[in-house]
Formats: structure tokens, sequence, C-alpha cells
């Protein structure tokens, strides 16, 4: 197949352009998809990827409007943003691909306008419609036969992507006869996994991690995390040593109040009964001078609501996150990200904002009150009655700013009012705060080099946090910047970011895993890295619908976040959490390795373009292991016991499934299915 073998009708003012004189005759200036084919709205493209954080629609604008090319109308297509790319295994099963594209309609009067729409057949350019601008639309009838891949793009033409509606309308594979998509020819685009967490034992199961580090007088709260059939029983041992005396338990509420002036590592023990069973834990409560000794668990606002989010909205996330049955799982965080405070008119701000930056009106206001307290928008009328709702849960509430005097969501900063803005968030009860540098360089720009300047502005808030009369969790958020991981801890954070926003795309997923690898000696126990929130379950980049990383990849999302020890912040909307997403999140021994006490992050000991092979050490003596396969294809992957440093016998667990492999010697070697990594406990086998 060849260039030649492929046609362009460009509809401008009834000009035609013919690339193959092959076709010339039977075209008109649409295509219908050919009769049996399979329409492209009909294929499942949650694997493709978008610009400007949208995703493609099926028989819709990227908009959600009707598709229309040139002034005409089609009822099928897909509408996507530029640059669009969607790779799809055909392996030859793939004879044609039809389809009129162009910029969308909605788009006319937009001079940035202009797209170019390729199609690729394994790496071979078989079609190129050119750069096509609004009011224009061209045809591809492609033949693929052969093609084991086939790649769609629609580039942004070398403009930027501003603008970008394209529409693939009425555009269609035939495959071979008798093979369809979604079915044997093309099944082998992976095999995909379902749920692989067992349900729910009736048995009680003390949940969460069994360490909790607090400061010296301040105050001690923790929900205690149990799982089983209720009604259940629970109680503690321990609290009857006289340094502890203002320590109390409630079996009720399950919560561990009090504090303890005297630093110590006092052992407690949690016990659960029901009807079932029986269930212990050793706990360590540690008072001294490290908080956060294993990565925090909970949700964030911002991938679920960006600038939507409101007071009710965060306790319906906090509620949600009870009767889902999360908070016993020991998810405990419910935090608010940007866009709760006030924020000045363009007007006010002199300056000209981008499009995205909406102004709803509620978000308009005076930065402060007389005495310097900081404003909330009026979505969020009690800052400090919505903490109280989120502690009454048994959960902790966070919250967050900037260094500088505007968010990113060009809302006001903590600029010049760091120790008011630290006390005013305790006064409140808020127990995190997420510190996003944003437009930081504005005001800090005279504070020394890149480096210099941020771990001021860091350390400035660390400070002032920690001289709070509360613990408070801070999170260092400069996208892994200027060397943050050999100065975040110095600043006080107890986790930094590592990366860019990471999407629910397998690029900024490989993204974020392979940065953080290489910071992987910066976390120990009360610092660690942060390769940012999890892009599982309905949130605003896939539409409420779900995360459009495929189950597999979601799997490698989880695994991988669990052996790199990183800070869980879920960020779909808990009210819509599906049963798939729910089992990613319950997995009490996925969450265990999250959690582990030792704090020893994990690392890839094998690392090739196909497959990693990460080990972790736990505090059991014991090892996680992640077999990650990086490609399409379904593929063994050997855990060679003497290059990970293991003993030559090892007795192996599959975490995911929770079910006991059997003694293994020398290597341990499973079939990992495209894109998946998947979890397994190796410990020494009993001589
Ligand atoms: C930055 C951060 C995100 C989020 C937004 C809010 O992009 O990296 O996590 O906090 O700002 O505006």
């Amino acid at each position: 197949m060849s260039i030649q073998q492929t046609k362009f009708l460009l509809h401008k003012n009834m000009i035609l352009a013919v690339i193959s004189m092959l076709y010339v005759s039977a075209v008109s200036g649409v295509f219908a998809a050919p009769a049996g084919a399979t329409y492209l709205d009909e294929i499942d493209l949650s694997a493709a990827t978008c610009g400007a954080g949208r995703h493609p629609r099926a028989k819709r604008t990227v908009e959600g409007g009707p598709i229309a090319l040139a002034g005409k109308v089609f009822a099928r297509g897909v509408g996507v943003h530029a640059p669009f790319t969607f790779k799809l295994l055909a392996n030859g099963a793939a004879m044609r691909f039809t389809a009129n594209v162009g910029v969308d309609d909605d788009m006319h009067d937009r001079p940035l306008a202009s797209v170019r729409f390729l199609v690729l057949a394994d790496d071979r350019i078989v079609a190129d419609s050119g750069v096509l601008r609004a009011g224009e639309r061209a045809v591809i009838d492609v033949n693929l036969a052969g093609a084991k891949w086939v790649t769609l793009k629609t580039t942004d033409a070398g403009d930027g992507y501003a603008c970008d509606h394209a529409d693939w309308a009425d555009a269609a594979f035939v495959f071979k006869p008798g093979a369809k998509w979604g079915d044997a020819a093309l099944a082998e685009l992976s095999r995909q996994l379902g749920v692989l967490t067992p349900p729910e034992s009736p048995a009680p199961r003390i949940n969460g991690p069994s360490v909790l580090g607090v400061s010296p007088g301040k105050p001690v709260l923790y929900y205690l995390p149990v799982t089983g059939a209720k009604p259940i029983q629970v109680a503690v041992e321990g609290l009857d040593v006289d340094k502890l005396k203002e320590v109390t338990f409630d079996p009720k509420t399950r919560m561990l109040t009090g504090k303890v002036d005297t630093a110590g590592d006092y052992k407690l023990v949690f016990k659960a009964k029901n009807a079932k069973g029986r269930a212990e834990r050793i706990f360590t409560l540690k008072v001294g001078s490290t908080i956060c000794l294993t990565p925090p668990l909970g949700w964030n606002s911002w991938n679920c609501w960006g600038q939507e989010v409101s007071d009710e909205k965060m306790r319906r996330a906090a509620d949600a996150m009870v009767s889902s049955g999360l908070a016993d799982h020991g998810w405990s965080y419910i935090v608010l990200d940007d866009c709760w405070r006030t924020r000045p008119t363009e007007k006010e701000a002199g300056f000209k904002r981008p499009g995205w930056v909406r102004d709803p009106p509620h978000m308009y206001g005076p930065a402060r009150e007389a005495d310097g307290t900081p404003v909330s928008n009026s979505h969020f009328p009690d800052m400090k009655a919505m903490a109280d709702y989120i502690h009454a849960r048994g959960l902790k509430a966070g919250l967050y700013s900037v260094p500088g005097s505007m968010a990113c969501c060009y809302t006001f900063g903590s600029w010049a009012h760091e120790e008011k803005d630290a006390a005013t968030w305790a006064a409140w009860g808020y127990d995190l705060v997420k510190y996003d540098w944003c437009y930081g360089d504005r005001e800090w720009k005279k504070a020394g080099n890149d480096r210099e300047r941020q771990f001021k502005a860091y350390k400035l808030m660390g400070d002032c946090l920690a001289r709070q009369g509360r613990d408070i969790v801070y999170n260092v958020c400069n996208y892994g910047r200027h060397e943050v991981t050999k100065w975040a801890r110095a600043a006080g954070a107890h986790y930094w970011r590592t990366n860019n926003d990471l999407k629910d795309t397998w690029k900024l997923l490989l993204r974020s895993i392979d940065q953080n690898m290489e910071v992987a000696d910066a976390a120990a126990p009360g610092g660690w890295n942060d390769p940012d929130m999890l892009v599982v379950g309905p949130m605003r980049s896939n539409s409420f619908t779900t995360s459009r990383l495929t189950p597999n990849e979601q799997y490698a999302h989880i695994s991988l976040w669990a052996v790199m020890a990183s800070p869980l912040f879920i960020g779909c909307d808990l009210e819509r959490l599906d049963p798939f997403t729910r089992s990613l999140l319950v997995n009490d021994e996925v969450l265990e390795i999250n959690q582990d006490t030792l704090g020893k992050v994990g690392r890839p000991m094998v690392h090739t373009s196909e497959y990693d092979v990460w080990i972790r050490p736990l505090a059991d003596g014991s090892h996680a292991v992640a077999l990650f396969n990086r490609t399409w294809e379904e593929i063994e992957i050997p855990a060679d016991f003497a290059k990970l440093g293991l003993p030559s016998s090892c007795v192996v667990r599959d975490v995911w499934s929770q079910k006991d492999l059997g003694e293994f010697r020398d290597r341990f070697t499973a079939s990992i299915p495209g894109h998946a990594a998947l979890l397994y406990k190796l410990s020494k086998s009993k001589e």
C-alpha cells in the first residue's frame, strides 16, 4: 500500500484535490461508509489521547454539538481535539478505512483552527490530508490490508492546538469477513483484567496503617478502620499507662483522641470481633518530631470538580467516603484543592486571563478581612463548619493555597500573609495543606535562583504550619522542579510532587512512573515522593464516565503507586464509584504494601523497554514485587530471585487476588497482560 493508493478530496468552494487518480470518478463531496463497515464511533477509544484535556466523543463534536463539516451535518463520527492519536491493533484484520475529515463548523470563525489528519499503517503514513482550515473538508479512503497497527492522528498543523475542534465524520473500518471490533482478530489488543480483589470477608479485619506519628502535646485524631459483618465490637488495650492518660478511645465512634506530652513509642493493641470471628492489630503511637509515617490516603477535589467545587460537594465526598466503605479500608483525608478562595475580576487583576478561566460570580470578592483573615468564596460559607463536618465522620480535612498572590485558578494566595493563613487554617481545624507553586515566581523572583526562592517560600509556610497547635501534613506541589526532592523535607514537607499534573492517559502515567523512579531515594517515613493523584474512576477529564486508562493500565497505576509508597489521593467522584474502580481502592493487601511501616520505597531492579520488575522490602521481612508490562501484548515476566537479591526459595502470594501460589525455586514467572502491572508478595520459604 502506498500513498498512491490513497485519495483525498478537499471540499472547499468545490475545489477538488486528488492525491490518487484511482478513485476520482467515484467521489462526490461526501463519502458514506461502505456497507457492513464498523464505524469509528462504535469502537472503544478510551486508549486515545486528545489535546486540551479533552477526550474523543462518539457522534458529537468534542464540545458535544452535532458534527458538521463545510456545511454538511453528519450523524456518525467522532469529534476530537488536536492533537489526537488513536492506535488500533488490527492484526491484518482491517482492510480499509474511510472518513470525511476537517475542522468542525463550530470553529468556522476562528483563524487559529487548522488541523491535519494522518492515517498510518504500522509506521508508514498512508493518508495525509494536508492542512485543513475551518470550512474545508477532505475525504479519506485508504487501503489498510496487512497492517498490524493502524494509527489515526489529528495534528495541530503546527500552529498550536487552540480552536482545533476536529471531526472524523462517518469514519469507518472495513474489517475482514468475520472479524469485528472487540472479538478474535482485535482481541489481542490485550486481555483486559476484570475485578481481582476478592469480596470483603464477613470476619472482622483491622485495616489502615499500623503506626501513627503525632507531635508531643498536639491532638491525636485517629479513626480505626475495620471491615466485616456488622455489628462489630472494637476495643483497645495499652492506654492504661500514665503517659497516655489524656488519650481515650471511643468504641462507638472508633475514634482515638486526646494528646500525649511525652515523646516515645506507645504500643496499643486494637481488637475487633463480630459473629464471624475476631481480629487483632498491634499499633504503635509514635509521639515525636516526625509525622506522616506512612503515605497519606485520601480524596482531593481537583480532578473531580476543578472550579465547580463547593462546600456541599466536599461534604458529599466525605459522606461518600464513609458510605462507600472506603473509610473502613483506611482512606482518611478529604482535601479541598484550588478554587475555595475569592478571586479578583479581570479588571481588578489588571490583565487578561486565559479563556478556560470562567468567572462564576460566586468567586469574586476581597482577598481578606480587615484583620487579614483569608476570605473564602460564597460556595464556602463556613470553612470551620466544613472541617468539623469532615472530622465528625472520622476523616481529616485538607485545603490548598499558594506561596504567591495568585493560585493556578487565579484565586488569591498566601503571599505576605503566611503566618495569618497558617494560624487561620489551624483554628478552622485543617489537618493538611497543599501548597502549589503556580505563579509564585511573580512575588518571589527576587529571592534567589529558582531553587533558592522555592525553598525559601516553601520553608516559610512549612515553619508557620509547624508552629500551630495541631499537626498539619504539608504538601509541596512544585511539579517536581528545581531538585525538589533534595530540599522539600528541610522545608518541612511531608510529601512533594515529582512531576507535572497526571491525567488519565498512558503516556502521562508512564511519565509519572519514570520520573518518580529516578528520585526513589528521597522518600522515607515522614516525607514521600508524590507522582500525583489517582486517575481512576469517573471524573472531569472523562466527563464523569470512567478513566480513559484501560483496566490493565489502572492495575499498573495502583500497583506502582503501592510499591512506590506514593500518597494515594483519589480524584474521582466518590458518589459515582463503579464496582471496578472500588475494587481497585479497597484491596487491603495492596493498601498494606503502600502503607508498609518500613517506609522503604520500591525500585525497578529490572528495567527494559518491555517490562520492569519492581521490588519493595517490607517490614515483616518479605518483599513486594510488581511485574510491569510496558508493551501492548501479553508477555511472561520473570522475577529472577538472584537478580532481585531474594532467597533462592520463596513462597509467592498473588496480592491482588489474595491467593497463595505456593513455593518457587530461583524464579517466579507470571503472564502479564499488555500495559498491566500485578503485585506479588515474596517471603523466604521455611527451612
Ligand atoms: C496545579 C496542580 C494541580 C491542581 C491545580 C489547581 O495544576 O498541580 O494538582 O492543584 O493546580 O489549580
